[in-house]
């Protein structure tokens, strides 16, 4: 190869969206572009390759990538509702059929599953991350690897994962995407990276960097995280790209002069591939011949992309490689089934839900986000195909008996407006019904990337909406479509139930008329805590105790305080004087048709030697009278560590379907090296000491056992 050529690998270039410009073409052919991003017409991909391969002197195939979240054409609920399933299946299901879609069409590479661990739902992106813990995230990542990649990345169907954003993208400054982050080595390795060092471990082959400065060092020329961890640390061989010009952003970040410097800074610090800006290709062959980067490090760079190429079975790709429809049979019951378990059930006073629909005559529907074809699918679709959208308004009228009367009216234009002109139509619709359905929250647009709230209660008027039905006196069912948590703090208390549904996807109708009818009860568990104002954020359940723990008490002192009181402590613990020290509603949460019963956690022993397993078994029964799924979830606590520990940390979960009465023991095998961490010499070891276990049904989990682990 050539240095031109060997420089060519390491650029890729947006498409043209459809069409092969003169440029791209002539680019093509001097193997001048390693791969193309955004290119979805399958006639136009053939073209590049065949231009990539018979045009140019070496013929090297291209990679050919795109954003493929939650689905291609056919869409998954967001990642944040895939990982409230808690159900790998489901993760894996959706890479497998967003697979199976996309690489009919020519593509070979997703730029997914987005492992970034979020805190502050103010962020846009908190949408297509797995949520606030590293183990959900990590088996979620795993799951959705597994179908993406499927048994090898050279049959047809699969294609390769791009792991993002690398790393701790999701701790950016006040939830402002692209934001400053500042994270201690010991949080990055004990909370960040073990999602990417999972999915490493499962497979995935490629990495993005994220746009956001690492403690002043931007991630796309951070050579601690991209070389010292991820190749001499991880022994890492797959490719590292950039993210859209987040090379020459270096600049921006006034840490490159100008784009030499940022080519020299990124591609010294570890980055592969460029996305989209050209400081590799206008810069580099100077930079070598200056002598400040070596033809070697060039080498590892070029091997490192074709070896993924030579993974995907490019080399041997033929001319029908974009005709072949990999079957994927029942994919509508999987992405159904996925939108009915990322539902959750928040609040269901008096049982509200299910519907009694033999004692209903009439269903008030009200709401931005009842009949919205493209809102309910969130965001990155850009492949969506809102013809096969089935919203809950049509679902509804397609699956109650016509002695119900549906009254629907939107009542908002979209999820932002403030026009209240239609309220008293609204009422008037709800007091002529025995109870309302509210479809709330935020259209699409509203989280994603660059998209973030400071204030994250309902947009618009809808709060208002909400309290002018409340007053009617009729029974609330509030559905929630969101991109993220939302503070609700305001309006849980007017309605009698909320099942949260973020952005459910196509089949977001029929899967949430399913649960509202009772055909399945819900069992999706929260992925993110829900705070009750922005302002208790970050809020998240595996908090430090701190020296002075506040307690999780409902009292708000703010209103109880004397007027001219003294100088006095509450207490002097950790908490806020204006609202409780507890969330809305905890990470893990999520409410039944039926109850669950734990009894009987059990050891197999209460001293573990450092190295070895144990059991931990409990009895959980289903005792209520409805069939359902339950998330057993397993938390500890290491109560004293060579840094501060966590309150609980989640260590497994199984998620089980129990019938009315039904018994079953749950067991769990834990080994020591589960409960390993990065202690203050940043070594990742399980230190020796006294643990509190917990198994239940959220993080607020109470039956409680201990044990040691010893030398
Ligand atoms: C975007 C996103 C990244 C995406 C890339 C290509 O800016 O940050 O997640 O994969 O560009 O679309």
């Amino acid at each position: 190869m050539t240095l031109e050529e060997k420089i060519g690998q390491l650029n890729l270039i947006n498409s043209d969206y459809g069409t092969i410009s003169s440029t791209t073409r002539k680019a093509l052919q001097d193997g001048a572009v390693g791969g193309i991003l955004n290119e979805v017409d399958p006639t136009t991909i053939k073209e590049l390759q065949r231009i990539a391969i018979e045009d140019s002197r070496l013929g090297i195939p291209l990679l050919a990538g795109r954003d493929i979240i939650h689905g291609f054409r056919t869409i998954f609920p967001i990642p944040l509702g895939l990982a409230a399933t808690w159900n790998e299946e489901l993760g894996e299901h959706c890479g497998h059929i967003s697979a199976a879609e996309a690489t009919s069409v020519g593509l070979n590479w997703t730029f997914a599953p987005i492992v970034d661990i979020c805190r502050d739902p103010r962020w846009g992106r908190v949408a297509e991350s797995f949520g606030e813990d590293p183990y959900l995230c990590s088996q979620m990542a795993i799951a959705m690897i597994k179908g993406f990649q499927g048994e090898s990345l050279e049959l047809p169907g699969s294609m390769a994962v791009c792991l993002k954003h690398f790393a701790g993208y999701g701790a950016c400054e006040s939830g402002k995407d692209y934001n400053t982050t500042n994270i201690p080595e010991n949080e990055l390795r004990n909370v960040h990276l073990p999602p990417f060092k999972a999915a490493i471990d499962a497979g995935a082959l490629s990495l993005m960097t994220s746009f956001s400065d690492l403690d002043g060092v931007p991630a796309t020329a951070n050579s601690f995280i991209l070389q010292t961890i991820l190749r001499d640390e991880w022994i890492f061989d797959g490719i590292v790209v950039s993210d859209w010009e987040s090379v020459s952003q270096l600049i921006d970040h006034g840490f490159a002069r100008n784009e030499k410097e940022a080519a020299y800074l990124a591609a010294s610090a570890g980055i592969d591939m460029e996305m989209t800006s050209t400081t590799f290709t206008d810069n580099l062959s100077q930079l070598i011949d200056e002598g400040k980067i070596s033809i070697d490090d060039i080498n590892r760079k070029v091997a490192n992309i074709l070896r993924l190429k030579f993974r995907l079975g490019l080399f041997d790709i033929n001319d029908d490689f974009i005709n072949v429809q990999v079957n994927v049979t029942d994919h509508k019951k999987y992405i159904k089934e996925a939108a009915i378990q990322s539902c959750v059930l928040l609040k269901n006073k008096n049982k509200i839900l299910p519907l009694k629909s033999q004692s209903l005559s009439s269903i008030a529907v009200i709401g931005p986000l009842s009949d919205e074809p493209h809102e309910q699918l969130g965001t990155w679709v850009f492949d969506g195909d809102v013809a096969y959208s089935e919203t809950p308004l049509k679902s509804l009228q397609a699956s109650l008996p016509d002695s119900i009367q549906i009254n629907y009216i939107k009542g908002l234009e979209n999820s932002r407006s403030k026009d209240k002109s239609n309220f008293t139509n609204i009422i008037q619709l709800a007091e002529q019904s025995d109870l309302v359905l509210m479809f709330m929250g935020e259209e699409a647009i509203l989280a994603g990337e660059a998209h973030c709230r400071a204030d994250i209660r309902l947009p618009g008027a809808q709060e208002e909406l909400i309290d002018a039905v409340s007053k009617t006196g009729k029974p609330i069912v509030l559905i929630i479509m969101t991109g993220r948590p939302l503070a609700l703090e305001s309006v849980v208390d007017k309605v009698d139930a909320i099942l949260c549904a973020w952005h459910p996807g196509s089949y977001a109708g029929p899967a949430i008329i399913d649960l509202l009818l009772g055909v399945q009860s819900p069992s999706g568990k929260l992925p993110i805590t829900f705070p009750r104002i922005t302002g208790q954020i970050p809020i998240y359940y595996s908090h430090k105790n701190t020296g002075r723990p506040g307690t999780p008490e409902s009292i708000t002192f703010i209103d109880d305080i004397d007027v001219g009181a003294p100088q006095h402590s509450f207490g002097n613990t950790s908490f806020h004087l204006d609202i409780p020290n507890s969330p809305l509603f905890p990470f893990g949460f999520g409410l039944s048709y039926t109850t669950f019963k734990y009894e009987n956690l059990k050891l197999s022993d209460d001293k573990i030697i450092l190295g070895n397993s144990f059991t931990v078994s409990v009895e959980l029964t289903n005792s209520g009278d409805y069939e359902a799924m339950e998330t057993v979830q397993l938390y500890i606590r290491d109560l004293v560590g060579s840094v501060t520990r966590p309150v609980k940390e989640l260590k497994k979960f199984k998620k089980v379907s129990l019938k009315p009465n039904e018994k079953v023991l749950i067991s769990f095998e834990l080994s020591t090296d589960d409960l390993a961490f990065y202690g203050r010499d940043n070594i990742r070891k399980c230190e020796t000491g006294e643990f509190h276990l917990w198994v239940g049904s959220s993080s607020n989990a109470e039956l409680i056992t201990a044990f040691e682990v010893i030398e």
